[in-house]
């Protein structure tokens, strides 16, 4: 009877369990609120590490619903080999002020680590992770390698002040040169952000943009030895614009060194660029998204368009199916 115990356990630990069961996302779409983050709900697709929305590498790449304070704030796809994220994408809609957080400390991901909390939590910065990235990663990262914590979804685009908290998780966090971060990139986020505020207006009369910001592992300059120091940053948005009656989208990327610019671009520019470092198709945006100069009528009404449905129903029905079996089997035995 220990035997069958044994090997039902085995079993359970196995199966891919649904949301509920364990915090362990396979796919964004196992959390439906992630679906949200998504233009039109449709994830990126970078070649080898998500393709129409199936993580390539589960082992690898991570998909996280970035959970706190009770509430999902934004999706992050994690390398935990390089221990750097893919991208972060989020919705923006406006900002609860310039500031930063007052004395929000650094946070790292428990459900990493295997069954623990969907909530990120505070990083005692007393470990280094298997994983993940932590604090004790960023000791002496200034004075070492010149880089420091950069945000992929900065706290600046965050809505409301719990939603800029919850970015200061490192699993949305690259080491980033110094000045990089606090000049050009800077800079460009913020102009960024003014014009998401005044121009990305849906036909609701509301601030609305979907962005994605990502990194470019480099080959092999690492911080202690572990995280991945980048060796581009990228970022692109989308949108309605209903004064225009168009959508609209833009660009920017560069090179993670001290003192670099960051450029303009068109998506479709930003397509090409990203589909040579990752040696295949990149895309960002649905379709919904025009790639070209943001000159292109809009033929949708973004409030009408579709919403994909999540394409898992199938896929829970077997496994609740699994479990109710190897459950009433263990009530057998
Ligand atoms: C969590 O959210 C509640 C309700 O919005 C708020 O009152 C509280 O200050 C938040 N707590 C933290 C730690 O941010
Ligand atoms: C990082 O700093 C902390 C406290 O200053 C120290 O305890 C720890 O040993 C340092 N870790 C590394 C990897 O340098
Ligand atoms: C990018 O270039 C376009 C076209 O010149 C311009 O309208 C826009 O303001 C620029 N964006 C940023 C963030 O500089
Ligand atoms: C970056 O710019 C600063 C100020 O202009 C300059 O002192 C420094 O040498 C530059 N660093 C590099 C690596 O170019």
């Amino acid at each position: 009877m220990m035997r069958v115990l044994k090997l039902l356990s085995a079993l359970l630990l196995l199966s891919p369990l649904p949301p509920g069961f364990s915090h362990v996302m396979n796919q964004f779409s196992d959390v439906p609120h992630c679906d949200g983050f998504f233009l039109d709900g449709i994830t990126p697709d970078f070649p080898g590490i998500l393709v129409n929305g199936i993580i390539q590498h589960q082992n690898r790449y991570k998909p996280i619903c970035q959970f706190f304070n009770n509430t999902y704030r934004f999706a992050t796809l994690y390398d935990t080999t390089n221990r750097i994220p893919v991208f972060s994408a989020y919705t923006f809609t406006g900002t609860g002020g310039r500031g930063r957080p007052r004395n929000q400390r650094w946070m790292i991901e428990p459900q990493l680590n295997v069954g623990d909390s969907k909530s990120m939590k505070t990083d005692p910065g007393k470990d280094l992770y298997e994983l993940q990235a932590g604090n004790m990663d960023y000791n002496n990262s200034i004075t070492i390698n010149g880089v420091n914590r950069g945000h992929l979804f900065p706290s600046s685009h965050a809505p409301d002040e719990d939603t800029k908290r919850s970015t200061f998780t490192l699993t949305n966090i690259v080491p980033q040169a110094v000045t990089f971060n606090g000049g050009s990139w800077n800079k460009m986020e913020n102009k960024v952000r003014d014009i998401l505020q005044n121009q990305c207006i849906d036909n609701n009369d509301m601030i609305k943009a979907h962005v994605v910001t990502g990194a470019v592992p480099s080959v092999n300059n690492k911080l202690n030895k572990r995280v991945n120091i980048p060796s581009h940053m990228w970022t692109a948005y989308c949108c309605y614009n209903n004064n225009l009656k168009r959508w609209m989208s833009e660009a920017h990327w560069g090179e993670n060194k001290q003192n670099s610019s960051t450029t303009n671009h068109t998506l479709a520019e930003l397509y090409s660029w990203l589909g040579k470092q990752h040696n295949g198709v990149v895309k960002v945006f649905s379709d919904l998204c025009p790639t070209g100069v943001s000159t292109i009528p809009a033929t949708t009404n973004p409030n009408t368009a579709s919403t994909l449905l999540p394409p898992k129903a199938q896929n829970l029905f077997f496994f609740h199916t699994i479990i109710m079996v190897t459950m009433s089997t263990i009530q057998l035995v």
